[in-house]
């Protein structure tokens, strides 16, 4: 495939999503990275991941922390969750990810809406206070309300795939687990005026090329700020790798995680694209190749160091962590000390100087 015949529409992107050859994979990426530069800039933004819990109510049949597997249980305690957004502040990461199981308890609620105050007033010096995302799963309208009043400004919650029929083999068959569900409450964190960004894991068993190319789509028409998309990595317990069922091999899935994050660079110049751990679990320079694919957000993971091991999605030895000089070596600017959201919904609230 030529890139100069490449069309964004779902024929097109099955198309090159499909397509596996190296050249043109290639120069789709480049071309993205380029349109990143020039629509977005040059720089990379940081949020401090916070891995606060892998205690989890929900049963999801392709992740290592679902609530039937068996694994050590952690959950970081409000003192070590607020030492930890401080080591974001006094590296002028801007921003920070509280993400962790799902969790509805009253006990678990109230806590992050304390931490949320909590991290607020943290003095980051010459920076803005820390910008805030959530990545608490589904959740009330009032829960998440609550939250938003109390200082979250940004909420991730994945679509996982925007295929009710993929999204149903691949979760338990119950109201707990239904895709409408999930996707009345990313309506609900975009009224309450989250910024909310989804996306979906990328190389499962089951999905095609149309899948994903949908899955883009989805984005677009959901006007996502931001994305935060990767390659789905099988972890050894869970029911889905026991099936059996086939998916692409783990260069094939990395292939098409870089493809995804310029294809959808393409498709939503202004918003922002995170390139996800799963990239890095794959190829140790995973996050760099998907910053030159397009992205322009990482995740350094600052949890503690006992806990991240802990918080297995899958299985992930070779973290790099909070480490982002490989970014400065390739002489990526890094946004320090900014939120860095995205260039779209800055311009859908009409704000200046992002
Ligand atoms: N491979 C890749 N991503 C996974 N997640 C969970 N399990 C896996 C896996 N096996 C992702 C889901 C979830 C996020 C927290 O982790 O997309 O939304």
């Amino acid at each position: 495939m030529n890139l100069s015949a490449l069309t964004l529409d779902r024929e097109g992107l099955a198309a090159a999503i499909a397509c596996e050859d190296a050249a043109f994979e290639a120069a789709l990426c480049e071309a993205a990275y380029r349109v990143k530069v020039e629509t977005v800039g040059p720089e990379v933004y940081l949020r401090g991941l916070i891995e606060i819990s892998n205690r989890c109510v929900k049963d999801c049949l392709y992740c290592g922390i679902r609530r039937d597997i068996r694994c050590p249980r952690y959950e970081l305690s409000e003192e070590e969750v607020l030492t930890t957004a401080m080591i974001a502040a006094e590296r002028h990461f801007g921003s920070v990810v509280i993400q962790g199981g799902e969790r509805t308890d009253a006990a678990f609620i109230g806590k992050i809406t304390r931490l949320l105050k909590a991290i607020k007033s943290i003095d980051t010096g010459e920076d803005p206070p820390l910008g805030i995302t959530l990545s608490l799963g589904e959740q009330s309208r009032e829960i998440y309300e609550e939250w938003f009043d109390a200082g979250a400004h940004r909420y991730l919650l994945r679509i996982e795939s925007s295929n009710p029929d993929l999204y149903r083999k691949i979760h338990p068959d119950d109201p707990l687990h239904a895709y409408d569900r999930r996707l009345q409450a990313l309506y609900n964190l975009k009224e309450i005026g989250y910024q909310a960004g989804t996306g979906a894991m990328i190389g499962l068993p089951f999905q095609t090329a149309e899948d994903l190319a949908d899955d883009l789509l989805f984005y677009k028409e959901f006007d996502a700020p931001m994305v935060g998309m990767g390659p789905y990595n099988p972890h050894p317990e869970t029911p889905l790798t026991l099936s059996g069922a086939p998916y692409p091999s783990a260069e094939r899935r990395f292939a098409l995680g870089l493809k995804m994050i310029a294809l959808l660079r393409l498709l939503m110049p202004d918003i922002n694209i995170a390139a996800a751990t799963a990239l890095e679990i794959l190829d140790p320079r995973g996050r760099e190749k998907g910053v030159l694919s397009g992205a322009n957000v990482v995740m350094p993971n600052i949890t503690p160091q006992e806990q991240m091991t802990k918080y297995n999605l899958y299985d992930r030895k070779t973290l790099n962590a909070s480490d982002v000089s490989d970014l400065a070596d390739k002489g990526i600017p890094i946004g320090y000390g900014r939120w860095g959201d995205s260039l779209s919904s800055l311009r859908a609230a009409c704000l200046p100087g992002w």
